[in-house]
C-alpha cells in the first residue's frame, strides 16, 4: 500500500508521520530546535534548522519502512513566520516567528493609518502583530538592507517546499496569515503590496492545499533512500492542517487545538469575516475558509510553569489527583505570557496569577493554568458565537490534549461535548492526508477525511462543574479589561 509523509513544522519541533494510504501510522519521529528570544518580545528561528530537522526526520522516519512505497511529502506549518531569502537563496536574517511582538509600531501604523476598514476590505483581516506583512515594514523600518536585499518572501513551511522540490509556492490556508492575501478571492492583494513596498514577484506562487507543487529533488531522495518521483504537496498552515487531520472540514466543524499556541477553529463552506476582525478569516486547506481565534500560550504556559517553575516535566504526575477540584478552584491565571492575540490584540498583555490565599497550594495554580489556557479559548468561543456560529461539540488535539484532566476541563468550561480523535498529532496527520489527495489517493479533503479520521473518545461535560465554570468564566473575563495597560514587562 502507498504511503504518505506529514511533517508539522511546529515551534518546539518537528513532528513526522508516516501514514498508509488507509491512515495507519507506520511510523514517527520527532525532532528539536532551539527557539531565540533576543530581545524581549521577540521569538525566533533559524530556517536552516528547519532544514536539517526535516532531513533527519524523514530519514528515521523511514528506518525498517517500504522506502519504495513512499509517494508524496506534505505539511502543516507554523504560520505567518516571516522567512526571506536574497537573490541566491541565501536566508537573510532568522525568520521572525508568529508569536513575535515587535511590531507593535508597525502594527498601529496599519490599523490606525491604513485603517482597519481598508485592511479588512482587502484582505478580510485587520492586523495583528505576529502576522507578516507588520514584520515585513519592520525589516523596512529597521534592517534597510535587509529589506532591500529580499528576493523571495515565504512562510516556514514553503522553505521547507522550496529547498525540498525548488517550488517557490505557498497554499491558500499559511498566506491568508500574510495580511497580504485577499482572503475572500484567493489572490494576492495588490493593495497590501503597495503599503508593504514590495512586488507580486517576490511573492510565491498559490495553491490549494492538496496541490502537487513538485517532484523531490533527485539528490534528496537518492540521499534518503526514496524512489524517483514522490510528489511534494502544497500544505497548510498547522491549524488548517490540524483541522483536517481532525476531519473538521466543510461546513460547522470546530477544532480546538491545545499546542504551544492555542486555536478555536471553525471550518466554513463559504467566505465569513467577522464583523469586529477579532478572529481571522481564512482559507481553509479543504479548497473553503473558516474562522480561527489564536491565543499566543497555551500547552506553553503549563510547560512554563512546569518545567520552568516546578522544575518538573512529568506533567501527569504533577496533574494528579486535580480532577476533584475541578470547578472548585478559586486562583486565576491569565495566560499571556507572549501578549496576546485574540480577541484582545495586544502585545504588551502579560501572565498573571489572581486570587492566591495562605493556603492555596500548588496544585491549584497548577489547575489555575489550564483553566487559563482554556478561559482564554472560551474568549474565542464567544467570539465565534457573536458572528452567528453555532458550535455544538468540537475535536480537540495538540500535545495538551495528551491530558484527560485537560480534556475534561475544555469539556466543562465550553461546555460542549469532546471529541478525541484517533491521532491527537492533527498537523502532521492533515499533512499526510494532503499529501494523499495530492496524489490522488482521495478525490478531496472531505473523502479523505470521511474515509480514515475516527473518533476514539468523547468527552462530555460534567453539568455540575460546567455551571462552576460559567460563573467563574464571568469573572476572568473582567479580569483582563481590569489589567490592561497595567503590565510593565
Ligand atoms: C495561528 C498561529 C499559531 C501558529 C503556531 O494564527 O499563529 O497557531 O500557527 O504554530
Amino acid at each position: 500500500m502507498n504511503s504518505y509523509i506529514g511533517i508539522d513544522l511546529g515551534t518546539s519541533g518537528a513532528k513526522f508521520l508516516l501514514v498508509a494510504a488507509d491512515g495507519t501510522i507506520l511510523a514517527e519521529n520527532t525532532q528539536s530546535y532551539p527557539v531565540y528570544y533576543p530581545q524581549a518580545g521577540w521569538s525566533e528561528q533559524r530556517p536552516e534548522d528547519w532544514y536539517a530537522a526535516a532531513l533527519a526526520g524523514i530519514a528515521a522516519l523511514l528506518h525498517g519502512q517500504d522506502k519504495a512505497a513512499v509517494k508524496g511529502i506534505s505539511f502543516g506549518g507554523q504560520m505567518h513566520g516571516l522567512v526571506a531569502l536574497d537573490k541566491d537563496d541565501n536566508v537573510i536574517r532568522p525568520a521572525i516567528l508568529w508569536n513575535d511582538g515587535r511590531t507593535e509600531a508597525q502594527t498601529a501604523y496599519l490599523n490606525e493609518t491604513v485603517g482597519k476598514d481598508k485592511l479588512a476590505q482587502w484582505t478580510g483581516n485587520i492586523a495583528f502583530a505576529g502576522f507578516t506583512a507588520p514584520k515585513i515594514l519592520w525589516m523596512r523600518d529597521n534592517e534597510p538592507e535587509n529589506f532591500a536585499g529580499i528576493a523571495k518572501i515565504m512562510l516556514p513551511k514553503d522553505y521547507l517546499a522550496y529547498r525540498l522540490s525548488g517550488a517557490f509556492c505557498t497554499d491558500f490556508s499559511d498566506a491568508s496569515g500574510m495580511l497580504l492575501l485577499d482572503v475572500k478571492n484567493r489572490r494576492w492583494s495588490s493593495e497590501m503590496c503597495a503599503v508593504c513596498g514590495i512586488r507580486e514577484e517576490q511573492l510565491p506562487a498559490l495553491h490549494e492545499s492538496y496541490e502537487v507543487v513538485g517532484t523531490l529533488k533527485g539528490e534528496i531522495a537518492e540521499t534518503l533512500g526514496l524512489g524517483p518521483g514522490v510528489q511534494i504537496v502544497a500544505g497548510a498552515g498547522d491549524n488548517a492542517a490540524a483541522a483536517v487531520g481532525t476531519g473538521v472540514v466543510g461546513e460547522g466543524g470546530c477544532n480546538i487545538s491545545l499546542g504551544t499556541s492555542g486555536t478555536l477553529f471553525v471550518s466554513a463552506a463559504q467566505y465569513k469575516e467577522d464583523k469586529v476582525n477579532a478572529l481571522h478569516s481564512f482559507c481553509h486547506a479543504d479548497g473553503g475558509w473558516h474562522l480561527m481565534g489564536c491565543i499566543l500560550s497555551a500547552a506553553s504556559c503549563n510547560a512554563w510553569w512546569s518545567d520552568k517553575i516546578l522544575n518538573t516535566t512529568d506533567y501527569a504526575a504533577e496533574q494528579n489527583g486535580l480532577e476533584a477540584l475541578l470547578g472548585k478552584n478559586d486562583v486565576f491565571f491569565l495566560p499571556y505570557l507572549m501578549g496576546e492575540r485574540s480577541p484582545h490584540n495586544d502585545v504588551s498583555a502579560r501572565g498573571a496569577f489572581i486570587g492566591m490565599r495562605p493556603d492555596t497550594t500548588r496544585k491549584e495554580l497548577t489547575l489555575a493554568v489550564l483553566e487559563g489556557v482554556t478561559f482564554a479559548l472560551r474568549d474565542c468561543l464567544e467570539a465565534a458565537k457573536k458572528n452567528g456560529a453555532a458550535i455544538p461539540r468540537t475535536k480537540l488535539c495538540g500535545g495538551g490534549a495528551k491530558s484527560p484532566l485537560w480534556r475534561q476541563i475544555v469539556a466543562d468550561v465550553m461546555d460542549m461535548p469532546v471529541d478525541i480523535p484517533q491521532t491527537e498529532q492533527g498537523p502532521s496527520f492533515g499533512g499526510a492526508m494532503l499529501a494523499m489527495v495530492g496524489c490522488g489517493e482521495y478525490e478531496s479533503v472531505q473523502q479523505a477525511a470521511d474515509a480514515i479520521v475516527h473518533v476514539k473518545e468523547t468527552v462530555l461535560p460534567n453539568k455540575e462543574q460546567a455551571a462552576r465554570y460559567a460563573q467563574k468564566y464571568a469573572h476572568f473575563a473582567k479580569l483582563y479589561p481590569a489589567l490592561k495597560g497595567l503590565f510593565i514587562g
